[in-house]
């Protein structure tokens, strides 16, 4: 049985639109000196109207399917992290699954914010080593900017938008995924949430007015919760491989903060070169943060054949976690007649969803008036 869950596509996707500290100091009271001192952030990318999760999910998605030998149909499994899903219900993972035709692959979402794509990508490795999918694609992708409250200076300098895939198929050879450690603490969910939309405040006028559908945070608690956890579940994931820190080639944290990630750098007593840190460029893109700092590392050519690296995120839920990983991929160019085989497929894609909803019309012009006769 091929029982090890190797990474073998990976692409990024950001909306073009970028957002500097210098325009946001011009919408609250704030300054890059403050930003950047504070957080290490200097830009981020923004959603325009026309792109959405799934739309931006979906771009990532082929990209890193343009990395590898399979079409759309071979997935067996699509899992969307998210934290600004498209909608509460269907998962964006089944828009994503349509967008791409993927029509062999169940398709879900997995809801940890910002820790949101380490447990997906485990989650997905785990159903290969059992045998019970061959080949799986993890998205993490957001658009914050739909959530954020951009008269609160104290958040809406943080976040952006983007989203990064892994596709993850099953290999004899030892490798890929090796082990990982999953954690959370509910007690700490009202430091980070968007306390309206879902059962226990459904929207209203009241929580429109009240503003309650947008990110509240304690953003030093999250602070401190956050330097707390990044070294150990690093350890954790790292010992639980068989490895020892000084193995580790590279970390690749959640880029939330430039401090966060310093500290946790101290606590491992590792340098901060073996850190990828893009969160300058990016803010913090929660669940697609981690693999947007991977593509990038790839390009980088920071990423090499035999490399262990750790992905390490926190956020809220409170969940956190860590990801060792054997990078063995050592494709790193992209066929131009694959790309434009991916915007072949994007076509075929749209235009099977079209046909699929027409044909399902029809069904109920038929069906519809059986059933109504039956009653
Ligand atoms: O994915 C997980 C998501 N969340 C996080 O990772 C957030 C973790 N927390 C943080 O990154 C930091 O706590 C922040 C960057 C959010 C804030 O930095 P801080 O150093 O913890 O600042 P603070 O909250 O302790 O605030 C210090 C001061 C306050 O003023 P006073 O009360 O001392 O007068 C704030 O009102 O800075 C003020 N402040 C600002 N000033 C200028 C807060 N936000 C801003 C701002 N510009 N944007």
């Amino acid at each position: 049985m091929n029982s090890y869950a190797h990474i073998t596509g990976w692409g990024m996707a950001v909306p073009e639109r970028v957002l500097t500290n210098q325009e946001l100091a011009a919408m609250v009271d704030t300054s890059d000196e403050w930003i950047v001192s504070r957080t290490g952030i200097r830009e981020r990318h923004i959603a325009s109207s026309a792109e959405t999760t799934a739309s931006l999910a979906s771009l990532a998605a082929f990209r890193a399917l343009d990395r590898t030998d399979l079409h759309p149909g071979d997935l067996d499994l699509v899992i969307v992290a998210t934290a600004s899903p498209e909608h509460l219900f269907p998962a964006t993972a089944c828009v994503v699954q349509d967008n791409i035709g993927a029509v062999n692959a169940g398709a879900f979402d997995l809801s940890a914010a910002c820790t949101g794509f380490i447990f997906a990508l485990n989650m997905a490795a785990q159903a290969i080593r059992t045998g019970s999918v061959e080949n799986a694609l993890v998205i993490g992708a957001e658009t914050l900017s739909r959530l954020v409250d951009w008269e609160d200076r104290a958040t809406c300098i943080l976040f952006g938008d983007g989203a990064g895939a892994f596709v993850l198929q099953a290999r004899a050879r030892p490798g890929g995924v090796l082990s990982c450690t999953m954690r959370s603490d509910g007690s700490g969910g009202n430091l980070l949430e968007v306390p309206a939309g879902g059962s226990r405040h459904p929207t209203s006028l009241e929580t429109v007015h009240n503003n309650l559908h947008k990110i509240r945070m304690n953003g030093r608690e999250v602070f401190r919760f956050a330097t707390r956890v990044m070294a150990d579940a690093t350890r954790e994931a790292t010992h639980k491989a068989g490895l020892e820190i000084e193995d580790i080639d590279l970390v690749v944290p959640h880029q939330a903060n430039q401090r966060i990630i310093e500290s946790a750098a101290r606590g491992l007593r590792m340098p901060m070169d073996r850190f990828v840190v893009n969160l300058d460029r990016y803010g913090n893109t929660s669940s697609a943060s981690i693999p947007i700092a991977v593509c990038e590392a790839i390009e980088c050519g920071r990423v090499n054949p035999g490399d262990n690296l750790v992905l390490v995120g926190f956020g809220a839920g409170l969940t956190w976690g860590a990801l060792a990983l054997e990078w063995t991929n050592p494709e790193l160019d992209v066929p131009p007649a694959r790309r434009r085989r991916r915007r072949l497929l994007a076509q075929i894609a749209a235009f099977r969803s079209h046909i699929r909803r027409f044909l399902r019309f029809l069904e109920g012009l038929i069906w519809g008036s059986y059933t109504e006769g039956e009653k």
